[in-house]
């Protein structure tokens, strides 16, 4: 089965609504995005159902939130005519397939999910001693194969997901796929599913001359194949792949497309997130950016003004290499080290920078702030167009578990 039909593969990713995003968000996923969005045929989504299964609590913001979060996609460049945006939850579609891929999903897969008892381990604040978290990579699962995108970019953290990802997708293919038994004449068959080995199991119903019975059409012999195909137990159906059979995948396996990004410190030096509070966020005024630099940590060697300090261990160096012009790079890469510069006005350097790389970001939320009902218009086209694919690859779903 094709990916899709459109010329430029397909990539999927979401989001979960978080509100206004950080330069963290940027660097790590929202820039690559941007990028994608010429060479691919993209599709992103808030995935605010993903926010329920880590904060089933606190759903007071959510709304809010999406759209925060979506009208900085819009001011960083992420553009509706090039990229498909929608909501999770505006498609039930996604809850049907997770359900159905929870039937032929072993528990062990999601048990040992790397990030799974981490997790439990180290969330104390908020309980997510819950099924709906368990199941959480799964329901990711189905966002993906719901789209057969070729690739979904994600950073390393999300790529245990896309690995299993792949393997219930294989396993599906396995457990539903229909056999594509070759074109042959009447006694052709018997032949082949001898080699395969499936040739006892029609026997077992069909009696041992079926296959052998010249007077009996193709076709007939065909579906009994096909039958105990789909009887058998997976490990079964594997060895008859594996044999010479072949049938017709559901899900083609999606790959993980790794975002490399840089690393990018918050203002305490540990990595930029929301919750650490420690965040530089694109909608921050110049005057909120200068201040949140200024108290942003440096090289704790470098207490005195007159002593050298060294940028390769400092977080505020970290953000020139990112958004600084190399001129102001090699400078402090020198002076820092000489202590011809001092911290203060290093980091009045970086500022400067930022800020003009954040004011045509800035700039460009205006229209949506003053009309915030262009976001919401942006996502129902949007989730229009994911429904179209979404309730196709359902139809086939459905056909392939026979819930007809
Ligand atoms: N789990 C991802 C995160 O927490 C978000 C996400 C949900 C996602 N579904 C996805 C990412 C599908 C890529 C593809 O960041
Ligand atoms: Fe860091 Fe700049 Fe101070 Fe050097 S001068 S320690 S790079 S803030």
């Amino acid at each position: 089965m094709n990916h899709n039909t459109s010329q430029r593969p397909r990539i999927l990713s979401g989001m979960r609504p978080t509100g206004k995003l950080h330069l963290g968000n940027l660097v790590g996923a929202l820039q690559n995005w941007v990028k994608l969005q010429d060479e691919y045929d993209s599709f992103h989504f808030v995935a605010d159902w993903h926010m329920l299964t880590t904060g089933y609590e606190d759903t007071l913001d959510l709304h809010q939130d999406t759209w925060e979060m979506v009208t900085d996609w819009l001011a960083c460049g992420l553009d509706p005519a090039k990229a498909t945006f929608f909501v999770q939850s505006r498609l039930p579609e996604h809850a049907e397939l997770h359900l159905l891929l929870s039937m032929v999903t072993p528990l062990s897969w999601l048990e040992r999910v790397p990030t799974y008892k981490e997790q439990l381990e180290n969330i104390k604040d908020h309980d997510i001693n819950t099924y709906g978290f368990l199941g959480y990579p799964l329901l990711q699962a189905a966002d993906i194969l719901m789209y057969k995108p070729r690739y979904v970019p994600v950073g390393e953290d999300q790529v245990p997901h896309v690995e299993l990802t792949r393997e219930v997708a294989r396993r599906f293919n396995l457990a539903y796929g229909k056999l594509i038994l070759p074109q042959t004449p009447a006694n052709g068959l018997h032949g082949l599913a001898t080699q395969v080995g499936i040739a006892s199991s029609v026997s077992k119903t069909k009696g041992v001359s079926f296959l052998l019975d010249g007077s009996i059409p193709a076709g007939q012999k065909a579906e009994a194949i096909q039958q105990a195909f789909d009887t058998a137990p997976l490990e079964l159906k594997a060895y008859y792949l594996n044999n010479g059979l072949s049938n017709r995948e559901i899900f083609p396996e999606p790959e993980a497309l790794l975002t490399s990004a840089p690393r990018l410190p918050g203002t305490d030096g540990r990595k930029m997130s929301k919750s650490y509070g420690n965040a530089i966020y694109l909608t921050d005024p110049p005057e909120a950016v200068s201040k949140k630099l200024a108290t942003m940590v440096t090289d704790p060697a470098r207490k005195r003004r007159t002593d050298p300090g060294n940028p390769d261990i400092c977080p505020v160096f970290d953000l020139h290499k990112i958004f600084s012009a190399q001129g102001t790079i090699d400078r402090v890469n020198r002076e820092c080290r000489t202590a011809e510069i001092g911290c203060l006005d290093c980091k009045k350097l970086v500022a400067g920078h930022l800020n003009t790389f954040l004011a045509p970001i800035q700039e460009r939320r205006i229209p949506y702030e003053q009309n915030p009902q262009k976001v919401w218009d942006v996502l129902e086209e949007g989730t229009a167009k994911a429904r179209s694919v979404a309730q196709t690859t359902m139809a086939e779903v459905r056909a392939a578990v026979r819930l007809t």
